[in-house]
Formats: structure tokens, sequence, C-alpha cells
């Protein structure tokens, strides 16, 4: 019996990514879950519940810095361009570039949520009837497909929501530069990073008062039940959001209320007291420190833009045109 539980668990491990990610991240000595998870249909509603809280200023300032900077986004954008939104969600923000952008060819919105991509398609038909919308369901990391069509038009990439602090150092720097590629030489970006600053302002934004944060988290616990037939009890965890200052970045934790075992497609994972489990990193950075972070990527910063109180930024940014040849690929 033990054994049927195990080679199913093998099959399933060797078919299915997500389950090899989540076998592997449980298995390591601080565990830890992917965090594109996070975006089932319940946790997509749970996060734009998050965007509307008092405490989560990025949404908010990000959203009044593109009402200032679309028109010189838009005057700098070709006739014909299409618009890549890596990450798309809801589409909220991308609706302020929309207004400014009359002469695109299409928007292709890029998400991991099928309900917030039927959502947002279904809203944008109505705001903006003669627009083109080609999203496409899955992992923005992947290559980027438009259609046949649409592959010869100029590009204007977009991500915003700090969405790039997601990621660590050194896949940010992997990510930025497909993304160059994927866009194309000449492309532009247009980037949200969240600002470095005091704890006292960037723990809130991460463990709010309400606890719409806490339930998003611990949402994840219940996916992995669902679809990796787990017997994870939510009640035994508990949120946190730590400030990891030698990183520069906020931790997301679901810590361990008491000793116990879970079961995760037929494996056994043991959890101490206070053990975490780390789904998310939200890196911080300083407006220098991003200006690298692109450049390494083979990205020109071209224009900054930072809200009054310092709190966060976004960049248009420019794929630098020769770098193709460095991946032995020319484009004739
Ligand atoms: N890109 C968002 C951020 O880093 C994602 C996010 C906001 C998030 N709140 C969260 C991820 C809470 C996990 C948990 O700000």
């Amino acid at each position: 019996m033990l054994d049927l539980v195990e080679a199913v668990a093998a099959r399933r491990e060797a078919s299915d990514p997500d389950a090899a990610t989540v076998l592997r991240g449980l298995s390591a000595p601080q565990k830890s879950l992917p965090s594109h998870l996070f975006y089932d249909a319940r946790g997509s509603a749970l996060f734009e519940e998050i965007t509307r809280l008092e405490e989560y200023y990025p949404t908010r300032v990000e959203t009044a810095i593109l009402d200032e900077a679309a028109p010189q986004i838009a005057g700098r954008t070709p006739q014909g361009a299409v618009l890549v939104e890596y990450g798309s969600g809801s589409s909220r923000k991308t609706e302020i570039l929309l207004e400014r952008l009359p002469q695109l060819a299409a928007y292709a919105p890029i998400d991991v949520s099928r309900s917030a991509l039927e959502e947002a398609k279904a809203r944008l038909a109505r705001r903006f009837p003669s627009l083109r919308v080609e999203p496409t369901l899955g992992d923005f990391a992947a290559p980027l497909r438009l259609p046949a069509d649409l592959a010869i038009r100029p590009r204007l990439g977009f991500f915003p929501g700090s969405t790039i602090g997601n990621f660590t150092t050194p896949e940010a720097r992997d990510l930025l530069g497909r993304m160059a590629a994927g866009l194309g030489a000449g492309a532009r970006l247009v980037i949200g990073a969240d600002l470095l600053k005091d704890p006292s302002i960037l723990i809130p934004a991460y463990d709010d008062a309400q606890g719409v944060t806490a339930a998003f988290n611990l949402n994840m616990l219940e996916r992995i039940n669902r679809e990796f037939d787990a017997d994870f009890d939510r009640s035994r965890f508990r949120h946190e959001a730590r400030f990891n200052e030698a990183e520069g970045r906020v931790e997301m934790h679901l810590v361990s209320l008491r000793t116990q075992r879970v079961a995760v497609l037929g494996r056994m994972f043991s959890f101490t007291a206070g053990e975490t489990i780390h789904t998310e990193n939200s890196a911080k950075y300083s407006m220098r420190g991003f200006h690298r972070l692109a450049a390494s990527a083979g990205w020109t910063p071209k224009r900054t833009w930072i809200d009054r109180a310092g709190l966060f930024s976004v960049h248009e940014l420019a794929a630098e045109v020769q770098d193709f040849a460095a991946g032995g690929r020319v484009e004739r």
C-alpha cells in the first residue's frame, strides 16, 4: 500500500514541475513553497483586496505615478506597437496606459490566473471596445509567444507592482534579460520597483490590521491540500512578515504553531514549533541599485519617476540594440 502511494507521488513528481517544486521546497532545511501558487481564483481575489488596503501603499502610489508618467510614455510609443504585460492580474493599472495609447495594435496580458485574465478581458472589452486583447494563461517567465501578425510589431513591456522584487537578484537579472530578448532590440519596458524604506512602513504593508495578507498567505496551504493531496491544517500555522535587513527585502513566512507532521503527495514532512515555510520575498531597491540591476540585464534606464514621499519608483528602460550577438542570435 505504501509502495503504491510512493509510486503515485513519484509519477506526479516526474510529470508535474509544480509538484516537484513543492516536494523539493518542503524537503529543504529552510522549507519553502513557490509563490506563483498564491494566485488561484481565491488568492487572486484576496490579492486584489490587498491592493486596496490602507497599509499597502505600493498600488496607490504607483497608480498616481503612472497617471503622471503615462502621457510621456505614450509620446514615445510607436504607432502599431503591442503592449505586453507580465503578471497582469486585474489589469487595473494598465487602463491608465491604455487610455493614452490609441495607437496600440494590441494588448497582450500574461497571467497565471485564468479568472483574473477573463475578468480583465471582459472589463477592457467594455471600456475599450476597439482594443484587441490577446491574453496568455501561464508563467510570464516563459518565452513570449504572440500571434504571428503581431510578432513583427514594436513592443512596449509593462511590469508593474514591484513584481520584479518577488525574485532573487540572479532570478531577476535572468528574467529581465529574457524580457529584453523576448521584447526585442529597441523595445521599452515600464517597470515598477518598490523603494527601500523604514520597516515601520514596510511591515504593515505585508501584515495588515484586517488580516487580509495573512488570509492570502494561508490560502496557499489550502491550494496545496486541494492540488497536491495534502493535509495541512491552516489553524496550525500563522502568517509572518519579516524585514531581512541584510538582503533588503520583506519575507513572507508561514510559522508552524506546534510540532506536527503533514502529508503531501504521500510523503510526510515534520515541523517543529516555530519552524517556517518561506513563501515570498519582496525586494526593496534604491534608485541606483535598481538601475544597476536593469543595466546588468541589458536594459538602459531612460527615465525614473518617484513620488514626493519617496515610497515607490517607476522606470522606463530601453533594450539595448546590439545585444543579440551575445546569445548567438541575430535578427535579420
Ligand atoms: N508584488 C507584490 C509585492 O511584493 C506582491 C505581494 C504583495 C505579496 N503583498 C503580498 C506577496 C503578500 C505575498 C504576500 O508587494
